[in-house]
C-alpha cells in the first residue's frame, strides 16, 4: 500500500480515475504515474490524498459534503460554487504568511509576493466596480461593515438602517449583534402594501432621527435598491451613507443593478455570494475616505490578513472581469424570474409580487405552514433553501413564515429556465402537500437525477 491508498473521489474526475483502476486492476498510484502523470500533479487538490492520509475522519466529512453539494440543488440565495482556480488559491501556501499592514508597509519581512497578490486584488476590485479605493482585507461582510462603522461613528451614535425582519442584516443594527449594542439604532422597513422600500418614509425618519450613518442594502429584498436616493437622504441630514451590496455584488459589478460605488460614501460587500469568490469581505470608497477605512480595518479591527483568501479574491475579481461573468449574472436573473413565474402559477405568494434580482421571498402564511417546516420538507427532497422572516413577521426567526430561494448556485452549475420551471413545480408540489412522504421521495429522486446532469466541476 502506498500513501495514496486512501485516495477517494472528491471531484468527478476521480470517479473516472477509479474506474480505470478497477478495469486495469492497477494500484491507483501506479496508474496515475504510468498513464496520467497529469492526474498525479493535480492529485493534491482533486483527491485530497494528503488529507485522507493525515485525517481520514475530516477527509470523509469533506467528501460527504461534496456529495451533498453534488447530489442536491443549492437554492440558498447567499451561497455559490467557486471555480477550481479560486479553490486552489485558497488551499495554497499563501496561508503560511503573516502580512500585517498593507502592500509596501508591512510589519513582517518576506511579503514581496503577498504585496503583489494584494495589489492585484485591490486593482482588480477597483476596475470591476470603478472604485477610487478598495480594501480587500475584511475577513467577512460583517467585518467590512464593522470597519466602516468604526471609521465613521463614535460609540453611542445613531444609525438608521433596514429592519432584519424586513430584509436587512444582523450587522445593520440588530440588538443581538455588536451593532445594536455599540450604537443607537432606528430602523425603517418596507411599505406594508407594496412590500418595497418607500424612500419618502426613510427620508422622514432621517429628518426626525438625525442619524450619523444611513445604512442601505439587504439580505432578503427581491427588488432594485435606489442607492442614489439613499445618499441624497443622508446628505440632507449630514449623515454618512453606507451601501452593503453583499448579496447583489455580481449584479452590480456587471451593470445589471444600479451601482452604489461612487454614489454612496461607502460600499461594503461579501465576495462569496453573487460575486462567486472565496468567503470574505471588501470595502470600496472615494480616495478622500481611503485612510480612515484602511486604519479602521488594520490595526483598528483585525490582525494579520487572510492572505490565501485575498489571493483567491484576486482570482475571483479576474474571473468577474470576463464578459462571461456578465452573461452568468444575466442568467441568474432570468432564472430567478422563471422560477418566480412557476411559483406564482403554483399559487404561492411572492413577497412584493416577484423579483428583479437573484432571489425570491415566499410568504407561506396562507398555506398554514412555517418556514421551518418548509425548509425541512424541501431538504428531504435534496432542495436546500432557508426559512426567512417576511414583512410583518408574526413568528420567531427560528420558525418564520417565509422562505428565501435564490438562483446563483444552480446557475453556476449551468441550469437555465427549463430547470427553474421544473424546480419551481417541485417546490410548489411539496409546499402544498408537505406531509406527502411519497411525493417528497419521488421528487428527491428526480432532483438527484437533474443534479447528475449538471456536475459541480465539469471539465
Ligand atoms: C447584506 C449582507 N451584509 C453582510 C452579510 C454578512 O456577511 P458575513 O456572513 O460574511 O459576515 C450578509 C450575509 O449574509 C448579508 O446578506
Amino acid at each position: 500500500m502506498t500513501h495514496f491508498a486512501h485516495s477517494f473521489p472528491i471531484f468527478p474526475e476521480q470517479r473516472i480515475f477509479q474506474s480505470d483502476c478497477e478495469k486495469h486492476q492497477y494500484p491507483r498510484v501506479f496508474l496515475a504515474q504510468e498513464k496520467k502523470r497529469y492526474y498525479l500533479i493535480k492529485s493534491t487538490f482533486l483527491y485530497m490524498s494528503n488529507l485522507a492520509t493525515t485525517d481520514p475522519e475530516i477527509a470523509d466529512i469533506v467528501r460527504r459534503e461534496m456529495e451533498r453539494q453534488r447530489d442536491g440543488l443549492e437554492l440558498i440565495a447567499s451561497e455559490n460554487l467557486v471555480s477550481r482556480a479560486v479553490l486552489e488559491a485558497m488551499g495554497s501556501v499563501m496561508t503560511n504568511k503573516y502580512a500585517e499592514g498593507y502592500p509596501g508597509k508591512r510589519y513582517y519581512g518576506g511579503c514581496e509576493f503577498h504585496d503583489m497578490a494584494e495589489n492585484l486584488a485591490r486593482d482588480r476590485l477597483k476596475e470591476l466596480f470603478g472604485a477610487e479605493h478598495a480594501n480587500v482585507q475584511p475577513h467577512s461582510g460583517t467585518q467590512a461593515n464593522m470597519a466602516v462603522y468604526f471609521a465613521t461613528m463614535k460609540l453611542g451614535d445613531l444609525m438608521l438602517s433596514m429592519k432584519l425582519s424586513q430584509g436587512g442584516h444582523l450587522s445593520h443594527g440588530s440588538p443581538v449583534s455588536f451593532t445594536g449594542q455599540f450604537y443607537r439604532v432606528a430602523q425603517y422597513g418596507v411599505d406594508p402594501k407594496t412590500e418595497t422600500l418607500d424612500y419618502g418614509v426613510v427620508e422622514e425618519m432621517a429628518r426626525k432621527e438625525r442619524p450619523a450613518m444611513l445604512v442601505c442594502g439587504a439580505s432578503a429584498y427581491p427588488r432594485i435598491i435606489d442607492f442614489k436616493a439613499f445618499q441624497e437622504i443622508a446628505d440632507g441630514v449630514d449623515a454618512y451613507c453606507m451601501a452593503d451590496i453583499a448579496h447583489i455584488a455580481g449584479l452590480v459589478a456587471t451593470g445589471l443593478h444600479p451601482t452604489s460605488v461612487g454614489v454612496t460614501d461607502f460600499t461594503t460587500t461579501t465576495t462569496h455570494k453573487t460575486l462567486r469568490g472565496p468567503r470574505g469581505g471588501a470595502i470600496m470608497c472615494d480616495a478622500e475616505h481611503a485612510q480612515i477605512i484602511d486604519k479602521a480595518v488594520f490595526p483598528g479591527m483585525q490582525g494579520g490578513p487572510l492572505m490565501h483568501t485575498i489571493t483567491a479574491k484576486a482570482v475571483c475579481f479576474k474571473e468577474a472581469l470576463r464578459p462571461s461573468f456578465k452573461e452568468y449574472n444575466r442568467q441568474i436573473i432570468r432564472n430567478a424570474k422563471a422560477m418566480a413565474e412557476t411559483l406564482h402559477e403554483m399559487n404561492l405568494r411572492l413577497v412584493s409580487g416577484g423579483t428583479d434580482n437573484h432571489l425570491i421571498l415566499l410568504d407561506l402564511s396562507d398555506l398554514g405552514i412555517t418556514g421551518l417546516e418548509a425548509e425541512v420538507a424541501l431538504g428531504r427532497a435534496h432542495i436546500t433553501v432557508n426559512k426567512n422572516t417576511i414583512p410583518n413577521e408574526q413568528r420567531s426567526p427560528f420558525v418564520t413564515s417565509g422562505l428565501r430561494v435564490g438562483t446563483p448556485a444552480v446557475t453556476s452549475r449551468g441550469m437555465k429556465e427549463e430547470e427553474m420551471h421544473q424546480i419551481g413545480e417541485w417546490i410548489g408540489t411539496i409546499l402544498h402537500d408537505i406531509r406527502n412522504e411519497g411525493a417528497i421521495k419521488r421528487i428527491g429522486e428526480e432532483v438527484a437525477s437533474m443534479a447528475g446532469k449538471f456536475p459541480l466541476y465539469p471539465e
